[in-house]
């Protein structure tokens, strides 16, 4: 009888020690999940990013977006990259971004729309930019796109602050 007892008050504590251990890495997961403060964007061959919406915590100081490029077409035909700006100035950034050509990443370093921008990739790089959530409101819609010859029209995404 005692021996029994003695086993059960041993079950007792593992099983105590388990759910504590559970509700620990619990907390520890929810917290690393909400200070999440970098994504990373796949590029390929097909004009379009994946995931194609970001959601930037507010608590975050900054941000990184990671760009890969896993196609297989010639940085010539297919190069990438990402600009940031906002849903109102996407066509007027698209415009710059394209005029500014490929020497200058096909970004328009004088066009103070441009909130965030990589440098242009081609298959089989990887480029990160980091920028301070600070200058993002949250409530105004973002938009990301590749001003690429061509691929703004298509190559787009969104962003917000939440
Ligand atoms: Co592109």
């Amino acid at each position: 009888m005692h021996q029994h007892h003695q086993r059960f008050n041993r079950l007792r504590h593992l099983l105590c020690a388990g759910v504590t251990s559970a509700v620990l890495l619990g907390m520890t997961a929810g917290v690393a999940q909400a200070l999440d403060c970098s994504i990373t964007l796949q590029t390929d061959d097909a004009l379009r990013f994946l995931p194609s919406h970001i959601v930037v915590p507010t608590q975050c100081k900054d941000f990184t977006v990671k760009l890969t490029h896993t196609g297989y077409l010639p940085p010539l035909a297919m190069s990438h990259n990402w600009v940031l700006t906002k849903k109102s100035d996407l066509d007027g950034v698209a415009r710059t971004g394209m005029l500014a050509g490929a020497e200058a990443h096909h970004v328009d370093q004088t066009d103070k729309r441009v909130i965030a921008h990589t440098k242009l990739i081609g298959t089989g790089e990887t480029t990160s930019v980091t920028f301070a959530v600070a200058q993002l409101k949250a409530g105004e819609p973002y938009v990301f796109l590749c001003t690429f010859a061509g691929h703004s029209p298509i190559m787009r995404g969104t962003l917000s602050v939440q």
